[in-house]
């Protein structure tokens, strides 16, 4: 006899996921991630690396799409190729290193050379080398563009262009770039990786929730009073951030209306860098400049992959349906003082770091759930605030702070892309 459960497997993600609530399959189901891996990590628009990473001949970093190990490399001419890290002899890794700068890519197994595109350029005891040596490439993501040094590929070589899955989400990538008064990043601090035991959908969801900060962060908040106060600490009614959903499943807690003075969130006094307050007001002109040093920097996920995390940028890697990495470097900033970019790293670390408090409280909460999630499972609620959400004049979805319109977005877009991929998948799991 058919069960409840093997009775709703044809339902697919149309009923897993509604305005208000999704399954908890969704983080635990094996196929679902299958689904994911194909229809979100190789059919669209994956971030890759900023280009000051890679910002001469040669330069290359290691990053995976989803579970596949690339590394993006500078060639010569300034063309940056997005390349699978798999020899094309007998599939060993190219390269070993996390970064570094290359003007040929040897494999250690054999010794097949190739050149900074991914061309076979040599081959040892080439006599009993079959064939042609253009034939014998190095595998190239056919999608690779950049908005604004932010560097993103798809393994999908008809996705659609990279400005339009950004959408209106440009302008929260161009207000982290114009934290800088040049309007360019470097990204030079190095990568920290936390692994969470928790499905990576846990991650974009949990860095736009405004709801849970005060609960899960006390000691972090009480040690920073000074700049989250007003932002992130008041009383419902007082809160004057915001939790927005920017469509195609980019997200944001806007922290900017909270914020009373220049450098608030900075956490420091207004005239603490008058060197950097006058570059910034000279470069953008006085009131473009004090209205950006006044809002700071975004706090928003760009789908699926990419966290604009304030002063710091952030990846998210899945690698199986209960783990997943959060990875971040401090954003520093072109054009200022060095004083500057030291405050950058040290707010870094006091955050984000290993001894820090931010990501340890988040993974923890973020185990427990994927630990109760466990088994059959059940339903999890989206509703807050749906009834009081606005959509301003330009589209986009604004909510109070600690209103899930930010994670409804996020659903939103997942669902649109994985019901375009696949509309009928099997998750095994009951609808009620
Ligand atoms: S596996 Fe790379 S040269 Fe053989
Ligand atoms: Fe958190």
């Amino acid at each position: 006899m058919q069960n409840e459960t093997q009775a709703s497997r044809a339902n697919g993600y149309e009923d897993l996921i509604t305005d208000d609530r999704v399954h908890s399959s969704l983080y635990t189901d094996d196929d679902v991630f299958e689904d994911e891996m194909a229809s979100i990590f190789r059919n669209g628009w994956v971030f890759i690396c900023h280009e000051s990473e890679i910002a001469g001949p040669g330069d290359f970093v290691r990053r995976n799409v989803g579970r596949d190990p690339v590394f993006a490399i500078r060639a010569r001419d300034g063309e940056i190729s997005v390349i699978e890290n798999r020899c094309a002899h007998r599939g060993n890794i190219i390269c070993q290193e996390d970064s570094g700068t290359a003007k040929a890519l040897v494999c250690q197994y054999h010794g097949w050379a190739y050149d900074t595109k991914g061309a076979l350029i040599d081959v040892p005891y080439p006599a009993g080398f079959k064939g042609d040596f253009a034939c014998h490439g190095l595998e190239r993501l056919p999608k690779v563009d950049s908005y604004r040094g932010f560097v993103f590929a798809s393994y999908n070589a008809d996705v659609p262009s990279l400005l339009d899955h950004l959408g209106k989400a440009t302008a929260l990538i161009d207000q982290a770039a114009e934290m800088s008064p040049v309007g360019r990043l470097r990204l030079s601090g190095g990568w920290i990786t936390h692994r969470f035991n928790c499905n990576w959908k846990m991650l974009p969801e949990n860095d736009t929730d405004g709801y849970h900060v005060n609960f899960v962060h006390p000691s972090f908040a009480q040690a920073i009073r000074s700049n989250y106060d007003e932002a992130v600490l008041q009383d419902e009614e007082s809160l004057k951030s915001q939790a927005k959903d920017w469509g195609n499943g980019h997200t944001e807690l806007n922290f900017s209306p909270s914020y009373t003075k220049s450098l608030e969130w900075f956490g420091c006094a207004a005239d603490r860098y008058p060197a950097y307050t006058k570059a910034m007001t000279d470069a953008y002109g006085a009131e473009k400049g004090e209205s950006i040093l006044l809002d700071g920097p975004p706090h928003a996920v760009i789908f699926p992959n990419l966290f604009l995390g304030e002063m710091n940028i952030g990846r998210f890697e899945p690698v199986s349906p209960g783990v997943c990495l959060h990875i971040h470097t401090p954003m520093y900033l072109e054009g200022v003082d060095d004083d500057v970019n030291h405050r950058i790293l040290r707010q870094s670390e006091g955050a984000l770091g290993p001894t820090a408090f931010l990501l340890a409280d988040d993974c923890v909460i973020a185990e427990r759930t994927q630990g109760a999630l466990a088994g059959e499972g059940g339903w999890l609620d989206l509703s807050r605030g749906s009834e009081r959400e606005v959509t301003d004049e330009s589209g986009i979805v604004v909510g109070h702070l600690t209103d899930e319109t930010s994670n409804r977005g996020f659903w939103r877009h997942y669902k649109k892309v994985m019901l375009a991929s696949d509309p009928q998948p099997s998750p095994a799991v009951a609808v009620a």
